[in-house]
């Protein structure tokens, strides 16, 4: 049933060229160069009434969601707000008139996600879902609801499930971009076309991942480390952080690049291992100067950068390269080292990497 694989989370890791190709399976109509989301009913009156976006998820869900709050922000000029369903709930959440919930959910069952789309409904909210198992509690309660295709996920830490949650909301934001002309058809070709490499790419990406191996090996004795980014690289630095402390019990941290000179700079010493994503070309330069400012503090830093930009490896001490692709799609590539190193640490260090301790897939209590 692993396939060959030692765990489930490498097979599942594995799995991902495929769960991408799944999830966009029959939602791009080539002719037309169009997104079609036969589970959304959604009309363009409707899509252009649309007043605020909420998104509510746990854990690494709500990881996935931060990330689709930048792409469906810079594809439909909604605002969108992203909140920890845990949060959501208690904070009395202003919803308006015309407010979509985004919730989103692997498992669809998390209580704490549906919680807040019950409260979302109380208050006249309408509910999509981004899901991963049809059927399930969270897609019976939402109005409208986007399959992920990932397939059954076994291993705890979650993998392929999280991004093939990047491609629903790469898909969503297209097919609301395209509905109200927020994405001009020019920039819409390209997009399509570059999701559509996305799988390719991951694969190749699958078979070169010797490097991450060596760089586990050096972060296994560690206590703790950072990791840092600006923009995406941010959102998905919280995700990389979350798969490294679950897995193989190293505590992390994610940082804001620009934020920490204002406290966490204080916590680099000789040698503390920085994680610097570094995959968002607009924010490079910004980014090399927070790099800087750990290596004068000590830090053993590991960059994660866009393919050709080989400056880096003046600064930094390793670096790990991601293919190009458009500038909204890179995490669902940056991801993948990511994912390994967490696991090759977890692995070295011995650990039950599919079942880590005190955790439990699926988190039907509050
Ligand atoms: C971490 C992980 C958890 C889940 C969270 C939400 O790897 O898997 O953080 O993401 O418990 O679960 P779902 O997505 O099923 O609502």
């Amino acid at each position: 049933e692993k396939n060959g694989f030692d765990t489930f989370m490498l097979k599942e890791i594995h799995e991902q060229p495929r769960a991408y190709e799944d999830t966009m399976r029959g939602r791009i109509d080539e002719e037309k160069q169009q997104i079609v989301l036969p589970g959304v009913s959604l009309t363009p009156e409707q899509i252009r009434e649309i007043k605020q976006i909420q998104m509510v998820a746990c854990g690494t869900a709500y990881h996935a969601a931060l990330v689709g709050k930048t792409v469906v922000e810079r594809l439909t000029r909604i605002p969108v707000e992203v909140d920890l369903a845990s949060e959501y709930r208690y904070r009395m959440p202003i919803i308006r008139e015309n407010t979509l919930v985004i919730a989103v959910s692997q498992s669809g069952e998390t209580a704490d996600t549906l919680a807040a789309i019950r409260e979302a409904k109380q208050w006249g909210a309408r509910v999509m879902a981004i899901t991963n198992v049809v059927g399930s509690s969270v897609a019976r309660e939402a109005e409208d609801v986007l399959f992920t295709l990932a397939g059954p996920e076994i291993a705890v830490a979650s993998t392929k499930a999280y991004s093939s949650q990047l491609i629903a909301f790469y898909l969503l934001g297209m097919f609301m971009g395209q509905s109200l002309g927020t994405l001009d058809p020019v920039t819409s070709v390209e997009m399509i076309a570059m999701l559509e490499r996305l799988p390719f790419q991951v694969e190749e990406m699958l078979r070169h991942q010797d490097p991450i191996h060596g760089i586990a090996e050096h972060i296994t004795q560690q206590e703790h480390l950072f990791f840092i980014g600006r923009g995406l690289d941010y959102s998905l630095a919280m995700e990389a952080s979350l798969k490294l402390k679950e897995i193989s019990y190293i505590h992390s941290e994610a940082y804001a690049a620009g934020e920490l000179k204002h406290g966490s700079l204080a916590l680099i010493e000789d040698g503390t291992p920085v994680i610097a994503l570094a995959t968002q070309e607009l924010l490079l330069e910004k980014t090399v100067s927070n790099i800087k400012e750990v290596k004068a503090r000590g830090a053993y830093v590991i960059a994660l950068a866009l393919e050709g930009n080989t400056e880096l490896e003046k600064t930094a001490d390793q670096v790990i390269y991601v293919p190009r692709t458009y500038s909204l799609l890179t995490p669902a590539l940056a991801v993948v080292p990511l994912q390994l190193l967490a696991y090759y640490t977890a692995a070295l260090r011995g650990n039950d990497v599919d079942k880590p301790r005190n955790l439990a897939k699926s988190v039907t209590v509050e």
